[in-house]
């Protein structure tokens, strides 16, 4: 019976929509300028762009007199221009100006999709659900908190993004990163689910201890490495993903969902520099000082591991499309519960 249940879920979840009444996320801030760029969330292309007071929006990126991309055009004041014929929009979707309308015609009344956008913790998050959000982002407290060394990586895959989530909560899977020291001999210790999130409980050998501020250098040098248990805990907060390795660690992977077979995320590694009581007795500009320019510390480790991981997942949705029927005989029972969540949360969305 068991057996069966796993075959129908392992079929059915490769061609799953998502549940668009969540914030995902879209963009990190930084890559959104006055200069419009093109996102694509869920087959929806969109236009992120600045306005001249710094603030985001999201506009369809549809241009309704020709159809071509709005993200090709300019920002004029809080408006967008297409590139084409300079018809501008404003940040509710309305066109607001043509510049060769005659006196005697009137504006067209054409309108675009605009979306809700937030910018929280380091990202641009977007609501692609229609109507009013009513649900927060992901908070990621760590951003601008001291105490916390961020490093970020972005992850490309052609998958569905229930390979890659399946990928983050089998832990199982340190012995594809052997080479990469990130973790070893997970144990599944206990699941916890409801109808918004799965946490996976696991215990781990962590290769990595901070408890000294030049213990960071482990990141870069395999022989100051020394293994020892740590708790490996690991959550699907739907549609995102957190982890923490023992006190020191923390992984957040930000989901931007493209299409059936594209999957778009960002890898966001915390250190702790919580051991460091001393540390926290400087001046606060220091203490930034030391965060922004340990900015990116754990970039190569993470891009390792996205390498590794992509090819994974890729191949198994190579295999999906060889052979949809074709079973898979899957032994770790959290993977159940996250197939069980992504199905229920695109049924009730
Ligand atoms: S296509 Fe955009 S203004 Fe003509
Ligand atoms: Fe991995």
């Amino acid at each position: 019976m068991s057996a069966f249940f796993s075959k129908v879920q392992t079929c059915d979840v490769r061609q799953l929509g998502i549940n668009p009444n969540h914030w995902y996320v879209a963009a990190l801030s930084s890559e959104v300028t006055n200069k419009p760029i093109n996102v694509v969330i869920w087959h929806q292309a969109i236009a992120l762009y600045r306005d001249n007071t710094g603030k985001i929006h999201a506009l369809e990126d549809r241009c309704p007199h020709r159809q071509v991309k709005l993200s090709h055009g300019r920002v004029v004041d809080s408006e967008l221009e297409c590139a084409y014929h300079g018809w501008r929009f404003n940040s509710s979707g309305e066109c607001a100006a043509v510049p060769y309308l005659a006196a005697n015609q009137k504006l067209p009344t054409c309108k675009i999709r605009h979306y809700p956008v937030k910018e929280q913790d380091g990202f641009i998050w977007l609501f692609p659900g229609n109507g009013e959000p009513c649900v927060e982002p992901l908070g990621l407290p760590e951003w601008e908190h001291l105490n916390y060394i961020a490093s970020v990586a972005v992850i490309n895959a052609h998958a569905h993004y229930s390979y890659l989530i399946e990928n983050l909560m089998d832990m199982y899977h340190g012995h594809l990163h052997q080479d990469l020291q990130a973790w070893a001999e997970a144990s599944l210790q206990d699941i916890h689910e409801n109808d918004h999130r799965v946490d996976a409980h696991y215990i781990a050998q962590s290769y990595y201890k901070i408890d000294k501020i030049w213990s960071i250098s482990q990141l870069f040098f395999p022989n100051l490495r020394k293994l020892h248990p740590e708790p490996l805990d690991v959550s699907y907060i739907y549609p995102h993903w957190v982890s923490s390795l023992g006190k020191d660690f923390k992984i957040y992977c930000l989901f931007c969902p493209v299409s059936q077979t594209q999957t778009k995320a960002y890898l966001v590694h915390f250190t702790s520099l919580n051991s460091f009581w001393r540390l926290h007795k400087l001046p606060v500009w220091f203490r930034r000082f030391v965060k922004n320019n340990l900015f990116g510390t754990a970039q190569k480790l993470l891009e390792g591991l996205i390498i590794q991981d992509v090819e994974m997942i890729e191949e198994e949705q190579q295999g999906y499309l060889h052979n949809p029927h074709r079973r898979n005989y899957e032994l770790n029972r959290a993977l159940v519960s996250v197939q069980r969540l992504m199905q229920s949360q695109v049924e009730h969305s």
